[in-house]
């Protein structure tokens, strides 16, 4: 063989083999088969769980059937996987807070959220007052109550009627379907909030709150009482796992640039003060909600959302939390590597 081409060959070689090892990556990434088979062993291995409590610290909680159980894996191609009780709409609850923090992302940047609400896990409960007292930011970070109800208020609006319509249509956005407030979670919630008032009051008295408190309050309110599905939960994870373009509607939600910064603050505060054992067993940003709801992203491949109403003394959903770990350990897609938790 001529001397150039076999120079020539042998550059050639490592990228060949670079390819070749991409392209069967790509192939043994996940087939439909597998993504549905660790989708139906999470559902049948949880199903009959009855550890935990409904939510009842707002009364309507206590009152939604405590055996509906449902898992969804959506994929940055659009693509869902389902078992069980899928269709059954909850209230969103603090599952939407991730996703009013990338709304402020979007409009002024994650550096707002640094400076303006806080970065940091508390490793306290998600409506601590404690927190409020201990940490010089006061709000801490967008995914505890007070961090939320912070970031409601910092989203620019000209009025009350904006700042909703401005959340309420982000989180439509992100989970690509027309979606409702549920009423009697509204009323329910707004109804028995002096806990969330409090910490409204006590934010904008240190300056640390953006807009008027009882509007906060109740703009708050209302996006916490937004009805998904498991489905919705999943594409609006599947949104960030595909960097921040909603992979059915094709809509952008967030800069691919600003996708890891959120992330990371599902990943350390996500699960509150269970944050911790939540990344050690499941490796996953995720974000959990009173309502059931729990979202996790795999990030540049897919989500898992699952939904059950009993909750642990962190007011994380008990079987949702189970059936996640379980796909996230079955599928080795941890972040730092595969968990193997059972
Ligand atoms: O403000 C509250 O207490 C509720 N609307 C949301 C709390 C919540 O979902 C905590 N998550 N597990």
């Amino acid at each position: 063989m001529d001397i150039h081409i076999k120079r020539l060959a042998a550059k050639l070689a490592p990228a060949c083999l670079a390819l070749i090892v991409v392209a069967n990556y790509a192939i043994a990434d996940f087939s439909d088969e597998a993504l549905q088979r660790a989708v139906d062993e999470a559902y049948a291995e949880f199903k009959d769980d009855q550890r935990g409590e409904n939510a009842d610290y707002i009364p309507i909680l206590a009152e939604v059937p405590s055996d509906l159980f449902a898992v969804v894996i959506a994929t940055r191609d659009g693509k869902l996987f389902t078992a069980g009780d899928i269709e059954y709409r909850f209230s969103i609850q603090s599952v939407s807070k991730p996703f009013t923090a990338a709304l402020i992302m979007n409009q002024q940047s994650p550096e707002v959220i640094r400076e303006k609400i806080g970065v940091e896990p508390t490793g306290m409960p998600f409506n601590s007052k404690l927190a409020l007292a201990v940490y010089e930011q006061r709000s801490v970070n967008p995914l505890v109550n007070a961090g939320a109800i912070a970031a409601v208020s910092l989203v620019e609006a000209n009025d009350e009627a904006q700042r909703w319509e401005l959340i309420h249509r982000n989180i439509e956005g992100f989970a690509g379907s027309e979606l409702a407030i549920l009423d009697e979670v509204f009323e329910s919630e707004y109804s028995s909030a002096s806990s969330n008032r409090g910490i409204a009051n006590i934010l904008f008295n240190d300056n640390r709150l953006y807009a008027d408190p009882e509007e906060s309050l109740r703009v708050y309110t209302m996006q916490c009482s937004i009805g998904v599905n498991t489905r919705d939960l999943a594409v609006m994870g599947a949104t960030l796992a595909n960097g921040g373009e909603n992979p059915i509607t094709g809509e952008r939600m967030l800069a691919a640039e600003d996708v890891p910064e959120l992330l990371a603050i599902m990943a350390t505060a996500g699960f509150y003060d269970e944050s911790g054992e939540w990344m050690f067993s499941a490796g996953l940003p995720a974000k959990t909600g009173v309502g059931g709801g729990i979202v996790a992203v795999v990030p540049g491949k897919f989500a898992i959302a699952a939904f059950a109403p009993r909750l642990d003394e962190a007011g994380n959903s008990v079987r949702a939390m189970e059936a996640i770990r379980h796909i996230s350990s079955a599928l080795g897609v941890g972040v730092f590597g595969a968990n193997s938790y059972d």
